[in-house]
């Protein structure tokens, strides 16, 4: 698909361009503005004014998504698909080559979409980005928490940028925004480490659960307009890439900063779960590898490490014995 043509038509920001500048031949054009009509891009064409875009397409565009991508590792291959099981197994049968280093699995739609603790995911069809990323990770980075973190740290880093809101990580896994659940992310272990994110992207108040209703949010709803989701996977994918990059380059502690400036939880008192019990008091400091630092009541510093900690709930959401 000429994704170049299309850039080009929608950097003109809706006006009508000539065929004529569009590429050197008409007949060309002609037939390239063809293929994006047909997959789905909405272009406007006049006999004599040209060509004009007018919105992505519905469906999810791989050349879209991959065209300059310019990523190291994630992304080297792009998968999409219509309707799997979940894209976290589909990732996870790949990881049988290291080969697959860097696979992105993307569907429309998951017949078998899983959450943590047992939970299902559920999206409408074409509503979300639904991905998993397959990495081998060695040393520090091969823990399932750095790498929810990662991927978590990722989501929300793109969600600002799209939103112009700040996208919070609430631990260990959801991203929220103005205390809505806009994505959550799903490491899973197989031969290789699966990264499955599920951000809500289109999705609808209806679209939503009746019970998740009050708590979950998408960028449509909070931009009030639908946003082009091969753009969102693209922009994702890159975001993933850099922090992987960086951490291989400089270690797991590299992600700290980032993960420590978007945490809902810094500075504030929680409760906290570990395998041995609950504690309680003010989380002072967050670090991926040092652990997390808790002041309790009584002036005594706790350090937990960020492995052990199965939940944390702030003041606002404790409810009063
Ligand atoms: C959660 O918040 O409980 C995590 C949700 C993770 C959902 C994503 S959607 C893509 C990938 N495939 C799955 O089956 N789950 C993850």
């Amino acid at each position: 698909m000429n994704i170049p043509l299309l850039l080009q038509l929608r950097e003109a920001g809706g006006e009508f361009v000539p065929v004529e500048s569009l590429g050197a031949s008409q007949n060309r054009t002609l037939a390239d503005l063809e293929e994006l009509l047909e997959f789905g891009f909405s272009i406007e064409q006049h006999p004599y004014l040209g060509a004009a875009y007018r919105g992505p397409a519905t469906r999810l565009c791989p050349d879209q998504i991959e065209h300059r991508l310019g990523t190291r590792r994630v992304g080297r291959r792009v998968a999409v698909w219509n309707r799997v099981g979940s894209t976290n197994d589909l990732a996870a049968r790949a990881a049988a080559s290291t080969a697959n280093e860097g696979l992105v699995v993307l569907a429309e739609e998951q017949s078998a979409g899983r959450g943590r603790r047992g939970r299902t995911w559920s999206a409408r069809a074409g509503s979300s980005i639904l991905m998993s990323v397959l990495l081998f990770p060695v040393g520090s980075l091969d823990e399932p928490s750095w790498l929810t973190a990662m991927g978590a740290v990722a989501v929300s880093e793109v969600v600002s940028e799209w939103t112009g809101r700040r996208a919070a990580i609430k631990w260990p896994n959801d991203v929220r925004v103005n205390g809505r659940k806009v994505a959550g992310i799903l490491v899973e272990r197989a031969a290789g480490s699966v990264i499955g994110i599920g951000l809500n992207a289109n999705s609808t108040q209806d679209d939503f659960p009746a019970d998740l209703r009050e708590t979950a949010t998408s960028l449509r709803l909070l931009l009030g307009s639908p946003v082009d989701r091969s753009e969102l996977a693209r922009d994702l994918i890159q975001s993933l890439d850099a922090h992987y990059d960086e951490s291989i380059r400089e270690g797991a502690e590299a992600l700290s900063a980032a993960w420590r400036d978007r945490s809902e939880h810094l500075g504030s008192l929680v409760r906290i779960t570990t395998p041995t019990g609950t504690i309680e008091g003010r989380l002072v400091d967050l670090s991926l590898t040092a652990g997390l630092e808790l002041r309790e009541g009584d002036g005594r510093t706790v350090i937990l490490s960020a492995r052990h900690v199965h939940s944390i709930v702030t003041a606002t959401e404790l409810t009063p014995p």
